[in-house]
């Protein structure tokens, strides 16, 4: 029984066509399905599931769900179980209620967002293919995203009245679902307080991550490319596109990941992140960062952190 991979990620949009443009002629990533609600479902050319991202029309920017997916069908009954006995309230989705998914299990983590358990998701496979695959399809648009590969959340932190839902995610996150704490960032005169936390199910340094900030929210929804040569000819396009970026090229410290930060049309940040960073075994010690190296953790190269990064989210 295991969560495997972050499955999608709905995102309410302002503007449909706006939003349909950057994801679809700017991240590249495909549109597989379109509802009667207007909801728009997209994939990345190498993801196998028949979409990663949704886009609801909303008049509020921000996150409505994010999806994990777990191995067997009978793991949504033992985990609605342990999830219960943890105190956590657990809705009991019919097929069909995520769309193209089997049965599924909805819940709110500590921090208030909206977190959503499958097994089974319609496969329309790969754009290049099971047999014989070619390295990237050549009708890829813009930046070429190969998946989701993880989300930032933003959660309430406030020491003095002992609320830290960063931490109250990590542990119902490790003790129910089985995620690996990879790297924290611990502030404080004791420096005990958990203020950043990087999440894993995979061998990835992260697939779920919490930062602070006065309210819940959404931070980015990250894309995957493959190398530090990507990440240039993506902000080539981002520019040649006028698309906002808040983030130019760098590395971080906390991952080691290549990226850049931009926005979509509604205000949602998206990253492109690069490389592996490393290999998150489940016997990798927790990597942690001093309160004072926070800003390096965040940008290697400047050690400098820019207010609105921080700041301003949906
Ligand atoms: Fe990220």
């Amino acid at each position: 029984m295991s969560v495997i991979k972050i499955g999608h990620v709905n995102l309410r949009v302002l503007d449909m066509a706006a939003a349909r443009n950057h994801y679809e002629n700017i991240l590249g990533l495909i549109v597989t399905d379109e509802d009667s609600e207007g909801n728009l479902y997209l994939k990345g050319w190498d993801e196998w599931e028949k979409y990663s991202v949704i886009l609801s029309p909303s008049e509020q920017a921000g996150m409505d769900h994010i999806a994990y997916k777990v191995e067997n069908d009978s793991d949504l009954d033992s985990y609605a179980n342990t999830i219960q006995n943890y105190g956590i309230e657990v809705e009991n989705l019919d097929a069909g209620t995520l769309v193209d998914c089997g049965r599924a299990l909805r819940f709110k983590l500590p921090s208030g967002h909206i977190m959503c358990l499958y097994a089974d998701k319609t496969v329309v496979g790969k754009s290049v293919g099971n047999v014989n695959p070619a390295p990237w399809p050549l009708d890829v648009k813009g930046v070429g995203a190969h998946w989701l590969d993880h989300c930032l959340l933003v959660c309430p932190l406030d020491p003095e009245n002992q609320v830290n839902t960063i931490a109250d995610n990590v542990n119902f996150l490790s003790q129910c679902l089985g995620f690996r704490l990879t790297e924290q960032a611990l502030v404080g005169p004791d420096a005990d307080i958990q203020a950043v936390a990087f999440l894993t199910v995979t061998n990835t340094p992260h697939d779920i991550a919490f930062v602070p900030g006065p309210t819940a929210g959404f931070h980015h929804a990250s894309f995957y490319l493959s190398s530090w040569g990507d990440i240039l000819k993506a902000a080539d396009i981002m520019a040649m596109n006028k698309v906002k970026m808040d983030v130019m090229p760098t590395r971080h410290g906390i991952t080691r990941g290549e990226t850049i930060y931009f926005f979509d049309p509604s205000g949602n940040r998206n990253e492109t992140f690069a490389g592996l960073g490393y290999l998150a075994t489940p016997d990798m010690p927790v990597i942690t960062w001093t309160e004072e190296e926070i800003p390096r953790g965040i940008f290697y190269h400047s050690g400098e952190l820019n207010t609105a990064f921080t700041e301003v989210y949906t």
